[in-house]
C-alpha cells in the first residue's frame, strides 16, 4: 500500500480518485487550493453529487486513510506518488489551458523530497509529461528526483466510482519501465487490462477515445436529421446498426447532443493540436458543428410548431448535461434556455438535482421541484435530460397541466403512442412518422423470438 497525494483532490476527478484509492487500501492526502471545499470534505460533505461518493467518503474518513488539506507541505513531502488532477479548461482558441497544471507542478517541485512518481491524471495535451517534467526540474529542491507518468482517467460522471473501481483498461505512459510498474502496482487489486506505452501515446489514447465517442454521437445525430427528411425512424436505425458488434449500440442515441466538461473541451483541444501541427481536422470540426446544430434545431422545431416563440411559455425538463449528475457545464439545456429567452419566451424549468446551478445563471427562469409543476400553463414541454423519473412520467397528468400540447422529446426517451394518446403533439429527434413505426415495431415479435423461431 502506498502514500499518495492528490493535487486538485477536491475537484471531480481528484475527489473520486481520492476516495477510490483509500478504498483500495492506500493512504491518501488530498490537497486543494479551495479552502472551503477542504473544510467541507473534512466534515464528510461532498461538494459534488455522484452516486456512492458520500458513503465511500465517510468510510475513508473513518478509517483515517483519507485526509484533506490546503497546505502542499502537509501532502507532498511524504508522498511516494503525486497525482495531478487539476482542471484543464478550454482557452479562447480551444486549446487546453495548462495554468493549473503548471501551478500544481511548481508546488510539487518545491515541496517534494527524495524520489517521487508524478502521475498526470487530468486530461492533458500531447507532450504534457515533458512539460510537467520541465517545471518540476526548474523548481525542485536539491536531492529530489521525479519520474512523470501519464495515466489518463476514463470515468463517466454519474458512474465515476464504478468506472474507477471496474476500469475497462488502465493506460500508463512512461519512459521509465520501473515507474510504469510502480503505477500499475497501485491498481493491483483491480482486474483490468493494463496497457503500457510511451507518454505521448498514452496522452493521445485519452483524446482519441473521447473524440471517437463524440463522433459516434454526432454521426447518429446527422443520420437522424437525414431520417427525419426521408421518413425513417432514427431510434430504430440506431438499434439496427448497434446489433452489429463491430458498431455497437452504445453512444448511438440520437438526441440534442453531447455536453459536459469533457467531450466538447477535448474535441476542441484535439482539433487545436491538429491545427498547430499543420493538419486539417475536418472530421473533428464537423463533430462540433453538428453538435451545435442539434441545439439550434430544437429551437427551430419549437418555433415552427408553436408558431413563433416570443410570448410563449416553455417548460424544460432536465438541466444537467446527462442523468446521474448535477453538472451543468456545457449542458445543452442551458444553451437552449439562453436561446429561448433571447427569442422572448417565458422559461420554466426543473431538474431532480441541478436546479441550484441554474438559479444564479438565469434568474428569470422559474425553477420547480417536479415536471408537472414546471409544465403548468406551458405551451410546450421540452425534455432535455433523460432522467428515469422523466421516462416514467404520467403523460396524461403532464398534458392536463399544460396550456398547449407540444412535447419535444430531445432524447427520444418517451413512448410516442403514449404521448399521442394523452393528446400531446410529440416531436422527437429523427423520428419522422415515429408514431406509425413504433406501433408496427411493438406489434412484431421481438428479435430474440424471431431468431428462436428461425
Ligand atoms: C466522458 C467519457 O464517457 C468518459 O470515458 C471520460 O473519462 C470522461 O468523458 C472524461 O473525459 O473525463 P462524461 O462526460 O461523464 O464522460 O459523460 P458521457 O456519459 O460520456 O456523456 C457525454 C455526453 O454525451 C452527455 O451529454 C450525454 O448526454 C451525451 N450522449 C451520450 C449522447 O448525446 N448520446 C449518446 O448516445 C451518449
Amino acid at each position: 500500500m502506498a502514500d499518495i497525494a492528490i493535487v486538485g483532490g477536491c475537484g471531480y476527478v481528484g475527489l473520486v480518485y481520492s476516495v477510490a484509492f483509500a478504498k483500495l487500501g492506500h493512504t491518501v492526502t488530498s490537497v486543494d487550493v479551495d479552502a472551503a471545499r477542504v473544510a467541507s470534505l473534512r466534515e464528510g460533505r461532498s461538494p459534488i453529487f455522484e452516486p456512492g461518493l458520500d458513503d465511500l467518503l465517510h468510510s475513508a474518513l473513518t478509517t483515517g486513510r483519507l485526509s484533506f488539506t490546503s497546505a502542499f507541505h502537509d501532502a507532498i513531502p511524504a508522498a511516494e506518488f503525486v497525482f495531478i488532477c487539476v482542471g484543464t479548461p478550454s482557452d479562447a482558441l480551444g486549446k487546453a489551458d495548462l495554468t493549473y497544471v503548471a501551478d500544481a507542478a511548481r508546488q510539487i517541485g518545491a515541496h517534494a523530497t527524495g524520489h517521487t512518481v508524478i502521475v498526470n491524471k487530468s486530461t492533458m495535451p500531447i507532450g504534457s509529461v515533458e512539460y510537467v517534467s520541465g517545471i518540476l526540474a526548474e523548481h525542485a529542491s536539491s536531492g529530489s528526483t521525479f519520474d512523470v507518468v501519464s495515466n489518463p482517467e476514463f470515468l463517466r460522471e454519474g458512474a465515476a466510482l464504478h468506472d474507477v473501481l471496474n476500469p475497462s483498461r488502465i493506460v500508463i505512459g512512461a519512459s521509465c519501465q520501473a515507474a510504469a510498474d510502480r503505477v500499475a502496482g497501485l491498481y493491483a487489486s483491480l482486474s483490468a487490462p493494463i496497457l503500457m506505452t510511451d507518454p505521448r501515446t498514452a496522452e493521445m489514447i485519452k483524446y482519441a477515445s473521447n473524440a471517437f465517442l463524440a463522433t459516434k454521437i454526432s454521426f447518429i445525430n446527422e443520420v437522424s436529421n437525414i431520417c427525419e427528411q426521408l421518413g425513417a425512424d432514427s431510434t430504430v436505425v440506431a438499434q439496427g446498426m448497434g446489433l452489429d458488434d463491430r458498431i455497437g449500440a452504445r453512444f448511438l442515441q440520437p438526441g440534442v447532443g453531447f455536453g459536459g466538461s469533457c467531450f466538447p473541451k477535448d474535441v476542441r483541444a484535439l482539433a487545436a493540436m491538429a491545427r498547430e501541427a499543420g493538419l486539417d481536422s475536418s472530421m473533428l470540426s464537423a463533430v462540433l458543428s453538428i453538435n451545435q446544430a442539434m441545439r439550434g434545431l430544437v429551437v427551430e422545431k419549437l418555433t415552427q410548431r408553436c408558431g413563433g416563440i416570443g410570448g410563449k411559455t416553455i417548460a424544460i425538463l432536465g438541466l444537467a448535461f446527462k442523468p446521474g449528475t448535477d453538472d451543468v457545464r456545457e449542458a445543452p439545456a442551458l444553451d437552449i434556455i439562453g436561446r429561448l429567452l433571447a427569442c422572448g419566451a417565458t422559461v420554466r424549468a426543473t431538474d431532480p438535482v441541478a436546479n441550484h446551478h441554474v438559479a444564479s445563471a438565469f434568474p428569470e427562469v422559474s425553477l420547480f421541484d417536479n415536471a408537472y409543476a414546471a409544465a403548468a400553463g406551458a405551451d410546450a414541454v421540452v425534455l432535455m435530460t433523460e432522467w428515469d423519473e422523466y421516462r416514467g412520467l404520467d403523460l396524461d397528468h403532464l398534458a392536463n397541466a399544460m396550456r398547449g400540447n407540444i412535447l419535444l422529446d430531445g432524447r427520444n426517451a418517451l413512448n410516442v403512442r403514449t404521448a399521442e394518446d394523452a393528446g400531446l403533439h410529440y416531436i422527437g429527434i429523427g423520428r419522422y412518422g415515429a408514431s406509425a413505426r413504433a406501433f408496427i415495431f411493438s406489434e412484431r415479435p421481438s428479435l430474440s423470438n424471431t431468431l428462436a423461431a428461425d
